[in-house]
């Protein structure tokens, strides 16, 4: 740490680097609680272009060179989930903090792999889930601790999109990105749920999943995802969609579903609702009702709700300097990311398989 401050580099510099590590990496700098000092990419133009943006004074081409800077204290990991078990864990070996994208690893195996990394090394090893840091997110999570809601037995998570695949890079190649909305969108509106239920472990999963729109003539050229336009359906080999039961071992059920292809009138809709035995909390719109033996009572407190409330993007990467500089605990624990992923990897199965699947290990 120099003076204190946790000094930091960034691994993979493409669009959710560009619009949200090193923006909010800067910031922080700005407020002087860490130093950005270095970036680096495989496509080398791309790190050169990512340094020169935001005013990182080093770029590198291999991820190992950036490791080696004996000064760097913590780096964020934004490559595709194909790289992340492998920078993660070269990371964590050369001493170096760890804010990881999502999803955490392409299975469950990698992910144990980096929890026991992490573990030996005694270093922080964190998820970048933005969603659970929002007003609204954190609001309903205090009152779900608290126990207000009661038992909380059934809860909803969805993200769905009309026509919204992210065009660029591998995120429509399964053996890259390691499979499609469930592990771009459907993750976040998952680790929510979990998280806000309480991090119950899951026991088994019912999953469906389809690929019924990616290939239809013309679909492709009406895609529609901030300023990027059609997607290449021959490079289209992961879901449109995918639904999901899961049960958890406290008995409890989450109904799942997310889609970036789907026949809906509106662009994006996504929602998180716990139902429990004295109360729910629902994200969109947001409300927390109280059953105060009378009836149910609207609860929901005056916090900013939508884009205007969300500040997740920031607040993961403040919370990753609170970590290093020993001021806070990870908001996302990984144990809590290898639950997700547990559940990720049975729906797959389950899919596959055309029936219910057990999640043991
Ligand atoms: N938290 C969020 O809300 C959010 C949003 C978007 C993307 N993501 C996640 O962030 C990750 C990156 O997504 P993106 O949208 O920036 O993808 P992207 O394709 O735009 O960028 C990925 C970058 O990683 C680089 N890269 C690939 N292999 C590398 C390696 N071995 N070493 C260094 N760099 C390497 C690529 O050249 C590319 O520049 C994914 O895991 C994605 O799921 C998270």
């Amino acid at each position: 740490m120099k003076n204190g401050k946790p000094v930091l580099g960034i691994i993979g510099c493409g669009g959710i680097a560009r619009g949200s590590h090193a923006p909010s990496l800067k910031q922080l700098e700005a407020q002087g609680v860490c130093e950005v000092v270095a970036c680096a990419d495989v496509v080398p133009e791309a790190a050169q272009a990512m340094a020169e943006r935001f005013g990182i004074p080093r770029d590198f081409a291999d991820y190992r060179e950036l490791l080696a800077l004996d000064e760097l204290d913590g780096v964020t990991i934004a490559t595709p989930p194909f790289v992340h078990k492998e920078a993660t864990i070269a990371a964590l070996r050369a001493g170096k903090h760890v804010l990881c994208e999502k999803p955490m690893a392409m299975n469950v195996a990698e992910a144990k792999e980096m929890i026991a990394v992490a573990r030996e090394t005694g270093k922080v090893l964190t998820i970048g889930h933005g969603g659970r840091f929002s007003p609204v997110a954190q609001a309903i999570h205090r009152r779900a601790a608290a126990g207000d809601l009661g038992e909380i037995y059934y809860a909803k998570a969805a993200a769905l999109r009309k026509r919204g695949v992210p065009a660029r890079g591998v995120f429509t190649v399964k053996k890259l990105n390691g499979g499609g909305p469930l592990i771009d969108i459907g993750v976040h509106a998952l680790d929510l749920a979990v998280w806000l239920m309480g991090n119950p472990p899951p026991v088994g999963v019912f999953g469906a999943t389809y690929d019924k729109l990616a290939h239809r003539p013309g679909v492709a050229s009406q895609n529609r995802l901030g300023s990027t336009g059609a997607f290449d359906p021959e490079r289209y080999d992961v879901e449109d969609l995918c639904a999901g039961l899961i049960r958890f071992a406290n008995g409890a059920t989450l109904y799942l579903e997310t889609s970036w292809l789907l026949n809906q009138a509106d662009d994006e809709r996504r929602w998180t609702e716990l139902y429990g035995t004295t109360g729910s909390a629902t994200t969109n719109p947001f409300r927390i009702l109280i059953d105060d033996s009378t009836g149910l009572k609207d609860e929901t407190p005056a916090v900013p709700t939508g884009r205007a409330g969300f500040q997740g993007n920031f607040l993961r990467f403040q919370r990753f300097v609170d970590c290093i500089a020993g001021r806070a605990e990870p908001l996302v624990k990984p144990e809590e990311s290898l639950n997700v992923q547990r559940i990720i990897d049975g729906l797959y199965q389950s899919a596959e398989a055309g029936k219910a699947v057990e999640i043991t290990g």
